[in-house]
């Protein structure tokens, strides 16, 4: 470009560290072009090169890119002048798309309970909107809570004044000698449940769980690296291990708070307790994306229902990368019939040419004051709106025929990276995942008898090492999952071909003869 802007820029400024780490393994490729499974550069002699993509927008192209029915869509939209922004004002195809997204809910869950719909711009956005309506849910259940704990404060007062006996419990919960009088121990009970109503919440969420690295979504994040800087900035998330049943009903019991307040039984003033709702939220994904692709085992998923049920905690399912008919079927909580309170969805459902994300609340969860109290520029604009109804009209055609291309396309790069593993099981650990949201585990490499390749694993570079590798041998996008280094994700479109499929295996083949022969220049491109 020769523009006299783009001559004025001197400095490289856009996040050149990245640039120099993705720069290190022959990462730093400026694409020029992008279609269905594929993206090309450039290459030196001034050749257009096509690279097979398998992180797809990180997952966030289930119809792959520039999906002609999409831009078509986009380009009419444009012509049209449709008004981009028309902020405060109605916006009927945002209804759409919320009554779209409802009826797959029905249909995927068999309840009707209608979900209301609040959009936003981005994957970690509707995490955090999620986390600002549950708050504001419980900050009115917290007030509810006590109220009706504190009612019985007044005819309390009245009984100890005609002389009841005041339980010696009473006194105990108050921390105070048995000689204090009542309203000491009343407004020592009142200001203990003021204080507590007072505490921030406590979030649930599973150990290697990803929600997003905005101020509170990152505290839903398991990754201590992306994490633990910005502690100070957001409320608490227990970490749960997906299987520890004892573990999590520990949590539940070890942040378990209790309001009190008084009654009159018997002539006499008795203490009441009633449980705080203390916890924000259980996030979950169905099947986890950057712990390394890992489908949430059923029975876990009924016991995570159980806690939600038992605390009152709202379960807020994260689709966010599972959802948009990745898995096989619209919802992947679906297949493991674990309804969430919230539902989120971002990705794909953006149709790889907008950004958008919504968060679905049931009914009965629902504060409608939180329209008046939340907002956002960007969101439940017409363009990305009309573009998420093409991409649900896209998915729902010929009775969901694209769900069934999934799970069809998905068992058959399956089976072929199975027989992988099959051949290669001292380099390889596991296959994971569903449908199109496949995992490909390599053993830990830190070991290897390649000093080189052990350096590499030790120094958390080997993801970034074999996707340097898969890009320039094999003309592969081929990315590890943010918080399971060994693990390789393939999350392409429903359009995978069979000679996709090919090039894939021929791919991860070779760099499975190269681990196991140790190696690493060829690995590094230092030969
Ligand atoms: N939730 C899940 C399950 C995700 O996978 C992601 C993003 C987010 C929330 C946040 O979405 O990036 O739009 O703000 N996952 C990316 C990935 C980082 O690599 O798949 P975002």
């Amino acid at each position: 470009m020769s523009s006299s802007v783009v001559d004025a820029v001197e400095l490289e400024l856009a996040e050149p560290y990245l640039r120099e780490v993705l720069g290190s393994v022959g990462l730093d490729v400026e694409y020029v072009r992008a279609a269905g499974n594929s993206l090309f550069f450039i290459d030196s002699g001034g050749a257009e090169v096509e690279v097979l993509d398998l992180a797809c927008g990180f997952g966030s192209l289930i119809l792959g890119h520039h999906h002609p029915a999409v831009v078509q869509r986009a380009k009419e939209l444009l012509d049209a002048q449709i008004p981009v922004h028309a902020q405060f004002s109605r916006h009927p195809y945002a209804n759409e798309l919320a009554g779209v997204l409802n009826r797959i809910l029905t249909r995927e869950f068999g309840e009707s309970e209608p979900y209301s719909a609040i959009f936003g711009n981005s994957g970690a956005e509707a995490v955090e909107i999620s986390i600002k309506h549950a708050e504001l849910d419980r900050g009115i259940r917290v007030a509810e809570a006590v109220a009706e704990v504190e009612a019985g404060l007044n005819e309390a007062a009245a009984a100890a004044a005609a002389g009841a006996r005041i339980d010696a419990a009473v006194f105990a919960a108050a921390g105070l000698p048995v000689s204090a009088g009542f309203d000491a121990v009343a407004s020592a009970i009142t200001e203990r449940n003021a204080a507590l109503a007072a505490r921030g919440p406590v979030f649930l969420a599973l150990h290697g769980g990803f929600h997003g690295k905005l101020v509170g979504s990152i505290q839903l994040t398991h990754n201590e690296g992306y994490r633990t800087p910005f502690t100070r900035l957001a409320s608490r998330c227990r970490f749960v291990t997906v299987g520890d049943v004892i573990g999590l009903w520990q949590i539940v019991e070890e942040e378990r708070q209790v309001l009190h307040g008084l009654t009159v039984t018997d002539g006499a003033v008795r203490l009441t307790e009633r449980d705080l709702p203390v916890f924000g939220g259980f996030f979950v994904e169905p099947i986890q994306g950057e712990a390394g692709i890992r489908v949430l085992p059923a029975e876990f998923g009924t016991e995570i229902g159980k806690v939600c049920e038992h605390t009152g905690a709202p379960l807020i399912m994260d689709e966010i990368q599972s959802g948009m008919g990745r898995s096989g079927a619209f919802f992947a909580s679906s297949k493991i019939g674990l309804r969430g309170d919230y539902i989120l969805l971002a990705k794909s459902l953006g149709g790889g040419v907008a950004k958008n994300a919504v968060m679905l609340v049931r009914g009965e969860r629902y504060r409608r004051d939180f329209e008046l109290v939340h907002s956002s520029t960007f969101a439940k604009d017409a363009f990305s709106c009309h573009i998420g109804l093409k991409v649900l009209e896209l998915l729902e055609a010929d009775g969901g025929a694209a769900y069934r291309k999934a799970a069809e396309r998905g068992a058959t790069l399956r089976s072929r990276i199975e027989a992988i593993r099959d051949d290669f099981k001292d380099v390889v650990l596991e296959i994971r995942g569903d449908g199109l949201m496949l995992g490909f585990e390599f053993q830990d490499q830190s070991t290897s008898a390649s000093a080189k390749i052990a350096e590499t694993a030790q120094a958390g570079f080997f993801g970034f090492a074999v996707a340097g590798y898969a890009l320039r041998t094999h003309r592969l996008r081929l990315f590890q999952t943010a918080s399971a280094m060994n693990t390789f994700r393939l999350e392409p479109s429903i359009d995978l071909t069979d000679a996709e499929i090919d090039r894939i295996e021929a791919g991860l083949r070779d760099i499975c003869s190269l681990l196991r022969a140790g190696d690493g220049d060829r690995l590094l491109g230092t030969a």
